[in-house]
């Protein structure tokens, strides 16, 4: 899985800052790849918050095809709308209704979409892999909108341009990582992309949903919620994956809440001016309460949203710059 993400694309005598045809992943990146993209993110924001005329025509003539096999709200939407304000035709797969419910495979569903001609393809898919398994089968970029336990790349990097935004850095933060684990693809990104950004990460995490050895990842993990957000500068909580779960890994989500629900008590054992983030969709009084989520001085939950457009517009444009025959790119 490494070796298509991280192939560097030939330019000159050395490669691109950002040397990948797809975006599958965090895992393969360099640090400063990564610093690239949020970089390239920043410019969008301003023109996003614009009271009118949101649009740069750059990726004009290009067919986006968004595809997910998993619902999605802020992911998909954000991905249309960076799409179109680029100036890219978009088209959402209607999965439900397309031939996928025929029993048609995920290459055959692969290939027909890359005889459509689809200049760039955005994939979200319960099973792990398999976005990557589409990024070996077209011919242009890929873009892993979230696929199973694995990756979700560019919620990963809209939680670090959040955190960037509001901390000034991330280098040296303690941020804290909570909850269900083991089941999140975004725990796993923001793992790999706040480590390889030099900050303190810990992982808190029941011991039912705390992978094997997630120390090897370079975090520290805590099975004590209140332990684990001792002076934490950023709490990131991560929801239930109730659909994710075949068996019995918490009780019930009324004792979950009793032991790993962030409330305003437990939120008073980090920093003074911890801020609070979470990826949604949220169970409110299961792993957050709502009066934290809300909180609109500790609270980063819709800056998050807000930062997904903009990373989302950075990664298609620099995804594409080569087909596009951007100078120095092509
Ligand atoms: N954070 C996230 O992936 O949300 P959606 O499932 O709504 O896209």
């Amino acid at each position: 899985m490494l070796e298509p993400q991280t192939r560097p694309i030939p330019h000159g005598h050395g490669v691109h800052p950002f040397p990948h045809r797809h975006l599958t992943g965090i895992f393969g990146l360099q640090p400063w790849e990564i610093t690239f993209l949020l970089d390239e993110a920043e410019q969008w924001i301003a023109l996003n918050r614009a009271s009118a005329a949101k649009h740069d025509n750059r990726l004009a003539g290009l067919t986006l095809i968004n595809a997910f096999f998993e619902n999605s709200t802020r992911t998909l939407l954000s991905f249309e709308i960076a799409g179109k304000r680029l100036g890219a035709d978009v088209v959402n797969m209607a999965v439900a209704q397309s031939s996928v419910s025929k029993g048609e495979t995920l290459i055959d569903t692969a290939v027909t979409l890359n005889a459509m001609r689809a200049d760039v393809i955005v994939i979200r898919h319960d099973a792990s892999g398999a976005v990557q398994l589409i990024a070996d089968k077209v011919d242009c970029p890929v873009l892993n909108a979230g696929d199973g336990r694995h990756e979700h790349p560019t919620q990963a990097l809209l939680d670090a341009l959040t955190i960037r935004r509001r901390k000034g850095q991330i280098a040296g933060l303690k941020i804290a990582i909570c909850g269900d684990v083991l089941h999140s693809r975004v725990a796993r990104s923001n793992i790999l992309a706040l480590t390889a950004l030099a900050a303190d990460v810990r992982v808190i995490a029941p011991p039912t949903l705390m992978p094997a050895a997630i120390e090897r990842m370079g975090v520290t993990p805590f099975t004590d919620f209140d332990a684990g957000l001792d002076g934490a500068d950023v709490v990131m909580m991560l929801r239930l994956q109730r659909e994710r779960m075949a068996g019995g890994f918490v009780p019930s989500p009324r004792e979950y809440h009793a032991l790993y629900g962030l409330t305003p008590e437990r939120l008073a054992r980090a920093a003074p001016d911890a801020i609070v983030m979470h990826p949604g969709p949220m169970n409110r009084g299961v792993e957050i309460d709502s009066v934290v989520a809300d909180d609109v001085k500790r609270s980063a939950i819709t800056e998050q949203v807000e930062m997904g457009v903009a990373v989302r517009m950075a990664c298609l444009d620099v995804l594409t710059r080569a087909q596009r025959g951007v100078e120095g790119w092509a």
